[in-house]
């Protein structure tokens, strides 16, 4: 962990540090501080002057390195993120947590994420979902119950949930179908959070996002393992990726835009749920044709199919319709479909260029994700 001077992030695209003389005004609690999304989150909301604590996982190794550069030594002045030991799990932490902590605001991005493992552990993605989300709405609720604080929470919701819809595009009103373990429980914590604000008068938000990426990205998630790959080929280190289902359509956003309505969320009069996506859609071969088209390839010759990359029940089309959020929140997407690809082979090009420097000095090189995604059946 940091303990000096920031640190880039690995790809670059620092928004703000984790030290700052501001005035702090409000508290927030993230899970899933370690992922894409939370990385992101944190860098806005530390630049918007909040004190940020997030809640990590204990492991062998660190998994910090999406916010290595927002993390400083807290014996430090003016430090504005604190990181603790706790799990969407384990009940009686995230109590400790919140009544330790004092948020103002909580945002759920603590999550089995993965729709393809999802069918893998289809128990444990429903314990970090499901009741996850379930214990972290009980904690706010008890503090509230105790203290007489209110605290506003995020949950987040998944373009997931639309699953087998014929309606295109989806919108607040569209009903959902579920087609994976991983959105069966996303379904149920999205009810479970919109009963506690009924039951319980809890500000409690759900953003149903659709997919958004960034160079932050997982490289098992079909964006980044192609931007992974693409670039690995381009300077030879690779030859060849193995992938599932083409036809397959997402409307893929930008991750460092979608925090942005997560926060604008929690900032309105009353809470609500709310679709946040670009509106645009593409198939995944497309992806292929924009990413290996921006580096002179053509993907043809380097894909091949391999069936374990197909889901038992796939979601074929995803298209957002974010009207309300747009009206309601003024949110709207900066980055299009062709400016994301391209970010994201731009900084996977770096990554790909340290790993050749590395290649012919002889040392031995990580693998590229489809290697990762060969390890693991996602
Ligand atoms: P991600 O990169 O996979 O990050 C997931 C985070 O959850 C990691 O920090 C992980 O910690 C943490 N986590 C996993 N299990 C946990 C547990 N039991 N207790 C506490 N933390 C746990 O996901 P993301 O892309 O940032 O997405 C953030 C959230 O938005 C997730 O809930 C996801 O389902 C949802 N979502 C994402 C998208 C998208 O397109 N990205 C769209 C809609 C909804 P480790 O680092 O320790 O693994
Ligand atoms: N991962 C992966 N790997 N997906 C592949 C592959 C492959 O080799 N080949 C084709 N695909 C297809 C999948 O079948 C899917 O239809 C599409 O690419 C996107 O897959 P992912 O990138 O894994 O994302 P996802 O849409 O399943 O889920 C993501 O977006 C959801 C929002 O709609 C995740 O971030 C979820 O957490 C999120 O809720």
């Amino acid at each position: 962990m940091n303990t000096h001077a920031p640190s880039a992030p690995p790809d670059g695209n620092q928004i703000v540090t984790g030290l700052g003389g501001f005035t702090l005004s409000k508290r927030a609690l993230i899970t899933g501080v370690t992922g894409q999304d939370g990385s992101y989150l944190c860098e806005l909301l530390i630049a918007k002057g909040y004190e940020v604590h997030g809640i990590i996982r204990r492991s062998s190794t660190f998994s910090t390195e999406r916010i290595e550069h927002l993390y400083h030594d807290t014996h430090l002045p003016g430090v504005r993120l604190r990181l603790h030991y706790g799990d969407l799990l384990d009940a009686s932490c995230l109590r400790r947590l919140i009544s330790e902590c004092k948020p103002d605001e909580v945002y759920n991005l603590g999550a089995q994420s993965h729709v393809r493992t999802s069918f893998d552990q289809p128990i444990y993605t429903c314990e970090t979902i499901s009741l996850g989300t379930l214990n972290l709405l009980e904690a706010i609720r008890d503090y509230r119950d105790y203290t007489g604080k209110d605290v506003r929470l995020y949950q987040a919701s998944s373009s997931e949930m639309f699953g087998n819809t014929r309606e295109v595009p989806q919108s607040e009103s569209t009903r959902f179908y579920p087609r994976s373990p991983y959105a069966c429980s996303k379904v149920h914590a999205f009810w479970q959070t919109i009963n506690h604000r009924e039951a319980f008068g809890i500000f409690a938000c759900n953003g149903i996002l659709f997919n958004h990426e960034s160079p932050r990205r997982g490289e098992t998630f079909v964006t980044r393992k192609i931007t992974r790959a693409a670039t690995r080929i381009k300077l030879g280190l690779q030859e060849t990726i193995y992938l599932g289902n083409l036809d397959a359509q997402r409307d893929w956003g930008f991750a460092g835009d979608f925090v942005q309505a997560m926060w604008l969320m929690l900032q309105q009069h009353d809470p609500d749920d709310y679709v946040v996506a670009t509106g645009e859609s593409h198939s995944v071969r497309e992806f292929l044709n924009e990413a290996f088209g921006y580096l002179d390839l053509d993907w043809q010759p380097h894909v091949k199919i391999d069936p374990k990359y197909f889901r038992p029940t796939e979601v074929n089309v995803l298209q957002g319709d974010a009207s309300k959020a747009r009206n309601l929140l003024g949110w709207k997407p900066r980055v299009r479909f062709n400016d994301l690809v391209r970010m994201m082979i731009d900084a996977d090009m770096k990554l790909a260029q340290q790993e050749q420097t590395l290649a012919s000095a002889g040392f031995a090189v990580r693998q590229g994700a489809g290697h990762a995604e060969g390890v693991a059946v996602s």
